[in-house]
């Protein structure tokens, strides 16, 4: 109904749930429907300032499967590198293409260029959120289940950026989320409120629960992430042992449902945050998970430059 037409996606606490079940649905049309010319003549910018494998091809691949262009930009390589500030930056691309996606190390520099920009923001990951995951992961688990309200979803490990936006999703499509992480690494205190507070308007819940094999009891599905993130490799001694319980093997996934699924949103640490026995076994679904970035992206995308 073009409500989204013209928006900024920062983060999902920034939507409701007819939004979210409408670019879920057509995720699903374009999972189905993948070529068309809906983007034509549109261009996407894309700037990293960290390293990325599903986010830029997905992103890149979905504007030209819908007949548009995306433009790769590292911050080592553009002039924000030498210190052209984000808002002028902001001011200058917004000149020359239709929506931008950044990839962060804040989500201040994140709003910061989203003030200054007049064409549409898009969050390809920042210090706080992963809004494009979490859709995807969603997407995901609905495909697996065939539902999303009521739904046990289980994090297990670090409360960041991917269980952020994961905890806001679950909430507002009304999901049973636990968060299970070690003292220290619980998520922000700010989106758990947050969340609950979403889950109580839905009729879900969001719950921590720091014991794994107490998180994990009735799970549909189990997620997990690394460890270590982008930008924290000087704390990973320190982390794996902080994080040492919170592994997601064989012995875990077996307290919860018997067709429990395993989701990551990669890249992953065999033999850290998850075995390979898990990540490469039967209950795993990461591969279908990493493609439907790609297909929810598009949605994204249409929902927000598409032409009207
Ligand atoms: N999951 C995810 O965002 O992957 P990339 O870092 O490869 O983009
Ligand atoms: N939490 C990870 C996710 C990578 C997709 C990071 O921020 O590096």
């Amino acid at each position: 109904d073009g409500s989204m037409h013209g928006k900024d996606v920062l983060t999902w606490l920034d939507y409701n749930q007819a939004e979210v079940s409408q670019l879920l649905a057509q995720a699903q049309h374009l999972k189905e429907n993948p070529y068309s010319q809906s983007l034509k003549g549109k261009n996407l910018a894309m700037i990293f300032e960290k390293s990325s494998t599903r986010t830029r091809v997905s992103f890149e691949v979905g504007m030209v499967q819908m007949g548009g262009h995306a433009l790769y930009l590292n911050t080592r390589d553009i002039q924000v590198g030498r210190g052209e500030t984000i808002a002028d930056t902001a001011q200058v691309l917004s000149g020359y293409v239709d929506a931008i996606m950044f990839r962060t190390t804040s989500h201040g520099k994140l709003k910061e260029l989203a003030e200054h920009a007049s064409v549409p923001v898009i969050n390809g990951l920042c210090d706080i959120y992963h809004p494009c995951q979490a859709l995807a992961d969603i997407f995901t688990i609905l495909e697996l289940k065939g539902r999303l309200c009521g739904v046990k979803v289980v994090y297990i490990g670090d409360g960041n950026n991917v269980a952020h936006s994961l905890m806001i999703l679950a909430a507002m499509m009304g999901m049973e989320m636990v968060v299970s992480a070690p003292d220290g690494y619980q998520p922000d205190p700010l989106i758990t409120e947050k969340s609950q507070a979403l889950a109580k308007r839905y009729g879900g819940s969001v719950v921590l629960e720091e014991n794994p094999e107490k998180a994990v009891k009735h799970a549909d599905v189990i997620y997990t992430d690394v460890w270590t993130s982008m930008g924290q490799e000087e704390e990973s001694e320190k982390r794996l042992l902080d994080f040492k319980d919170h592994q997601v093997n064989e012995a875990l996934l077996n307290k919860a449902k018997t067709n429990v699924s395993f989701l990551h949103c990669l890249p992953a640490h065999r033999g850290e945050e998850v075995t390979a026995s898990v990540i490469d076994g039967s209950h795993s679904a990461v591969f279908q998970q990493a493609e439907n970035r790609m297909h929810v992206q598009k949605a994204i995308l249409q929902a927000v430059i598409g032409w009207k």
